[in-house]
């Protein structure tokens, strides 16, 4: 009767498995604990009689044994399994993740470097909208009324007046439409540079497009000279493109400024010796600049016989092309990340 008990006993304990510690737990109870069945066994052996008790307790002895055995070798196996030990989850010799950073958008990277180098000659930075009455963005900046750039092949119209007055609504086509807006608000002296988008009705190519950034800069003061224009785009671009930077003025023509001059900068590519960069000029142009016309700082209520100004405008694509040796005006919008990553920590 108990021997057949011991069997079953045996077989269970054999068959027993066990994968965690609860189940160890289990295990424990149910066989080798104080109220465990193999206990419980031994309890009984003062019923056994005499004569057979020896045989018996031999039994229950290698009983015992193999449930120990087991509950040891359970035991073993738990403690070594990685659910216990989660370092053994985690393969130290993997290679780490890269850790993707954004980056800054290169005209981003070159605006914030022109507006820096501005800042520390003492201009401050202006903001005008983008969606501009003609009167800021032409009249009063001198254009005459059939100035070709009034017309629809050069700018995007919101609204177009039929009568006399021109009061249209356009996309602005430069920053200059700031300058003017300042001029109307503050009194001189002024000193400000004005980051910003315009807009042109332009096919999209590789030289062109219908969306691009400029930086508008205006200083008005009393005596504010031809020279003080030279001596502040000779500095910029000493800051912006190297020391040995050398500039050079060009005859041109604004309808807001007058004299008018193209601003070069010797070509930091190749030095000046002649490269693809300056189509072997050995110059490259960055910016239109001038003296602020006398009608404009009129139509602005700024008396032109106590005050002067300069004025210049730089395209921002056009600088960050040159900087970074990018062909291709398209790379700006497309959002390409093989072309943004490359600028990652700049
Ligand atoms: N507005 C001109 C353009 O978009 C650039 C420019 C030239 C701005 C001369 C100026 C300036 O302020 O004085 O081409």
């Amino acid at each position: 009767m108990i021997t057949e008990r011991v069997k079953e006993l045996v077989s269970e304990i054999e068959q027993a498995t066990v994968g965690n510690k609860e189940q160890l737990e289990a295990f424990r109870l149910k066989y080798i604990s104080k109220k465990g069945a193999v206990t419980e066994l031994f309890d009984n052996l003062k019923n056994i009689p005499q004569e057979d008790r020896r045989a018996v307790g031999q039994e229950l002895n290698t009983l015992k044994n193999l449930a120990q055995t087991r509950f040891q070798d359970f035991q073993t196996a738990i403690e070594n399994s990685a659910d216990s030990n989660p370092e053994m989850l985690i393969d130290l010799t993997l290679p780490v993740a890269p850790n993707l950073q954004g980056s800054l958008h290169p005209l981003t990277i070159v605006r914030r470097r022109i507006i820096e180098i501005f800042e520390r000659m003492g201009f401050n930075v202006s903001y005008g909208p983008e969606i501009e009455k003609d009167w800021y963005n032409f009249s009063a900046l001198n254009f005459a009324d059939n100035h070709p750039a009034r017309e629809m092949q050069d700018t995007f119209f919101i609204s177009k007046s039929e009568g006399e007055v021109k009061d249209d609504v356009l996309l602005r086509t430069h920053t200059s439409n700031v300058q003017v807006r300042l001029m109307e608000r503050q009194k001189p002296p002024i000193r400000s540079i004005m980051p910003g988008r315009v807009f042109r009705n332009e096919a999209i190519s590789a030289r062109a497009h219908c969306v691009f950034h400029q930086v508008e800069g205006l200083y008005v003061d009393k005596n504010v000279s031809f020279k003080d224009l030279k001596d502040t785009l000779y500095h910029f671009a000493k800051e912006m493109f190297g020391k040995d930077s050398k500039i050079r003025l060009r005859p041109s023509y604004f309808p807001f400024t007058e004299p008018s001059a193209e601003i070069d900068v010797s070509c930091f590519i190749c030095g000046g010796v002649g490269c693809n960069v300056c189509k072997h000029t050995g110059w490259v142009e960055i910016a239109g600049s001038g003296m602020v016309d006398p009608n404009v700082l009129e139509n602005c209520g700024i008396d032109s016989e106590e005050y002067t100004g300069f004025a210049f405008g730089m395209g921002i694509e056009r600088i960050t092309m040159l900087r970074y040796g990018i062909n291709d005006l398209r790379l700006f919008t497309e959002n390409d990340v093989r072309f943004l990553r490359q600028f990652e920590g700049a």
